[in-house]
């Protein structure tokens, strides 16, 4: 018997959920697999352009976004899914358990810096996305593609982390994640709105003053894998400049993420109600975010308002 724990035998044996659910998780797992061999394997630079060949290639979030689409057609589990790269919410099979809303690949323009990126992924039961809140997630996971592979995961009580080995398996190395109440790191997006937004003006200005340290990468889910990985920090991306509720999606970035973060202890709001409680209305709805450590969190939404 291995002595590592694989995926599959954590969710069978800690995970709390159905077979069907396992199933789904363990898919979009393999669908990861196969999008760190495109990112690993593709020629750098190669962002829809041609290749030393001559070749057309396809840009990095479209590939990602079509492995994922076959995993989740043939996993015969998935009544409808929406896509950050695609416009339209697709339906498969109104009798499957269940909707998955998805980033392919967040944080795609920093694919030729090699800096780390992501695919996020939440789960609903039903056939519907509209209408329903992140608080109804069953699943949320996500996945780092940096110096090694990783993939977090929630099914609604804790969070757990695995690496992606040689064999190609992910093996649990971290399991009840936790994050601390007190910040340490800040993580800042959209600063330009600091312009026309005297809140976040003063946000920036209080953890400059404090002397946070800054971590920020230009990708979420590297920069809220940080705040994971460390047990503290916060991230923000609110409204301003160009991007009058910040640039980050509810239903593809902010809701899998505040479901993770929450169930690590953390929390996240737009600044008015907890991210978990935002009702999806549209696929390209965005939402300010300030998430990670819960006292900071609180407190950042309060100058905020302010
Ligand atoms: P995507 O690559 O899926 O379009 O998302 C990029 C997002 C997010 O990951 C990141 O936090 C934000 O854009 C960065 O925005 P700035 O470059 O404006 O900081
Ligand atoms: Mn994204
Ligand atoms: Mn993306």
């Amino acid at each position: 018997m291995p002595s590592q724990i694989s995926l599959n035998e954590h969710l069978l044996t800690k995970g709390n959920l159905s077979d069907d659910l396992r199933h789904l998780i363990c898919d979009i797992a393999r669908a990861a697999k196969y999008i760190q061999f495109a990112l690993r394997t593709t020629q750098a630079g190669l962002s829809g352009t041609r290749n030393s060949f001559g070749e057309e290639q396809l840009k990095l979030d479209v590939v990602s976004d079509d492995i994922i689409r076959q995993h989740l057609c043939q996993s015969r589990l998935v009544a409808s899914f929406s896509s950050e790269e695609q416009k339209d919410i697709i339906e498969l099979d109104a009798k499957a358990p269940f909707t998955v809303a998805y980033d392919p690949l967040d944080g795609s323009s920093l694919v030729e810096t090699n800096f780390a990126i992501g695919s996020i992924f939440g789960i609903y039961e039903g056939a519907q996305l509209i209408g329903r809140t992140p608080r109804e997630q069953v699943a949320a996971l996500y996945v780092i593609y940096g110096p090694r592979t990783l993939l977090v995961y929630s099914t609604g009580n804790s969070v757990h982390e695995f690496l992606l080995d040689d064999v190609g398996e992910f093996i649990l190395i971290h399991e009840f994640l936790g994050i601390a109440d007190v910040a340490k790191n800040y993580s800042p997006g959209n600063l330009r709105a600091i312009h026309e937004n005297d809140g976040y003006k003063k946000l920036m200005e209080t953890w400059l003053d404090e002397e946070l340290t800054l971590r920020y990468s230009g990708c979420m889910a590297a920069d809220i894998h940080h705040i994971i990985s460390k047990g503290q920090g916060v991230f923000s991306n609110v409204g301003g400049s160009s991007y009058p509720e910040g640039k980050l999606r509810l239903a593809f970035e902010c809701g899998p993420f505040a479901y993770i973060v929450e169930h690590a202890g953390g929390a996240a709001s737009d600044g008015k109600q907890p991210i978990l409680d935002k009702k999806i209305t549209n696929t390209d709805q965005r939402t300010p975010i300030i998430i990670g450590s819960k006292k900071e969190v609180e407190r950042a939404c309060k100058i905020l308002a302010s």
